[in-house]
């Protein structure tokens, strides 16, 4: 078996993983390397969600009973575990959402429907880049309809590296908002945010990062960051799906107004105006995802367990063995970084004209699951020429033996094609 330096003990961590024993197409073993899209769960995040609605289930911050103070608790010890994670200063600036997706749009409407200094309008500019998932992309657009803003974004090299040597252009004095995600989904880029955030700290823009293939992956630590707002998701993260964070500064959180309206979220109601709760609550509208909420801060203490810088070192060494047996397949194109320097473990590739397609599913005839498409990042697509890519990424359980199984796999899809 190939051992790499930095490795972590993935005989013992698969066990906690019940789907990783399946198999798939009657006697295949799973290879699963479709980690950017969802994690798999430990047993200790599926025992926490059915202990939860086994004993506890009840809605939070609402009632008197037995059942609602723990319901509560839970929730709120939730919040805690991810101010924790993060090292939020505080665990007031942390909202819970239902994704990543969520939280950016959320972040778009408090801007949308802010006074100044915050007022976003024609007068103003808007930045992303490139190489956005689609939920920070979309969202942008639709507040620049909106306002009349003006929406501009860092283009790419073509090692699939941000091109920032225009960025005095790209973030002016007019710069509102900068929005860009830390670690490339499509790419695997891991990106200079200290470049990024120093600039527009200089013209004062407000600066929010998309850490949803960050948060899983490596330690996460806000203060560090210097963001302004920082979103992800717990799905990617072996929590359940249907939880997302927003994590905001404490004072934005209070001057900007919320976006969805309804319970939960006010202090008073009359039937000619509210007056709101304050941040969090003011941002979670009605029931929350609360069974999600405790899954993910299950998942936390499991991957805390484990230790972040350690699932870092493990994921580090899987990529530097990935690209360079990759880089072994004829006709293999990798799109993105092509050395494991500040790059993540999600590696996109084109495999001579074969569409990524037919790739995925002679692939998945073999157990090995990966993703195909554009990823939710079609811009990257048209800027390399390419329709689509197939996507293999790997999380603390993925092995090197997974690797080679992708590697022998794609040999027989190239015999496959002829
Ligand atoms: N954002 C997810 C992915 O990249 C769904 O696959």
């Amino acid at each position: 078996m190939t051992q790499l330096p930095g490795l972590l003990d993935t005989e013992a961590i698969r066990k906690d993983f019940p789907v990783l024993d399946r198999l798939v197409h009657d006697d295949r073993k799973l290879v699963y390397l479709d980690n950017a899209a969802t994690s798999q769960k430990p047993q200790q995040v599926l025992d926490a969600l059915n202990e939860y609605y086994e004993r506890y289930n009840a809605n939070v911050h609402r009632g008197v009973h037995v059942l609602a103070e723990e319901a509560t608790a839970l929730y709120e010890g939730a919040r805690d575990k991810v101010a924790s994670f993060i090292n939020a200063p505080s665990r007031d600036e942390v909202i819970f959402t239902k994704n990543a997706s969520e939280s950016l749009n959320l972040v778009a409407n408090m801007l949308g429907w802010a006074d100044e200094p915050y007022r976003v309008d024609d007068e103003t500019e808007i930045v992303i880049t490139e190489m956005e998932h689609h939920s920070n992309i979309v969202p942008w657009q639709l507040l620049s309809q909106r306002t009349g803003a003006k929406l501009k974004w860092f283009g790419l090299t073509d090692d699939g590296r941000l091109d920032l040597s225009n960025i005095e252009e790209i973030i002016t004095e007019k710069t509102k908002i900068v929005s860009f995600v830390l670690v490339s989904n499509i790419l695997g880029t891991v990106n200079p945010v200290e470049t990024i955030i120093r600039r527009a700290q200089e013209v004062g823009a407000l600066v929010c990062i998309d850490a949803s293939q960050a948060a899983p992956h490596m330690p996460l630590d806000v203060q560090a960051l210097q963001a302004d707002f920082v979103a992800f998701t717990g799905h990617k993260m072996c929590g359940p799906t249907g939880i997302g964070v927003l994590w905001g500064r404490q004072e934005l959180l209070e001057d900007l107004p919320p976006f969805l309206g309804g319970g939960e979220m006010i202090e008073t109601v009359s039937m000619h105006s509210s007056t709101y709760a304050p941040a969090p609550h003011k941002f979670e509208a009605g029931t929350p995802p609360i069974a999600q909420a405790v899954g993910l801060g299950a998942a936390i203490d499991y991957l805390s367990s484990i230790g972040m810088d350690k699932i870092l070192a493990h994921e580090h060494a899987l990529t530097e063995y990935a690209v360079k047996r990759l880089s072994e397949v004829p006709d293999l194109r990798i799109i993105g970084p092509t050395t494991a320097e500040d790059r993540g473990a999600a590696i996109s590739f084109t495999l001579g004209d074969i569409h990524p397609h037919d790739v995925g599913q002679v692939l998945d005839e073999q157990g090995i699951a990966v993703r195909v498409g554009h990823h939710c990042a079609r811009p990257v697509c048209l800027r390399y020429g390419i329709p689509a890519t197939t996507r293999a990424s790997f999380y603390l359980y993925s092995t090197p033996a997974e690797i080679d199984a992708l590697v022998d796999g794609l040999e027989h899809v190239r015999n496959f094609f002829g």
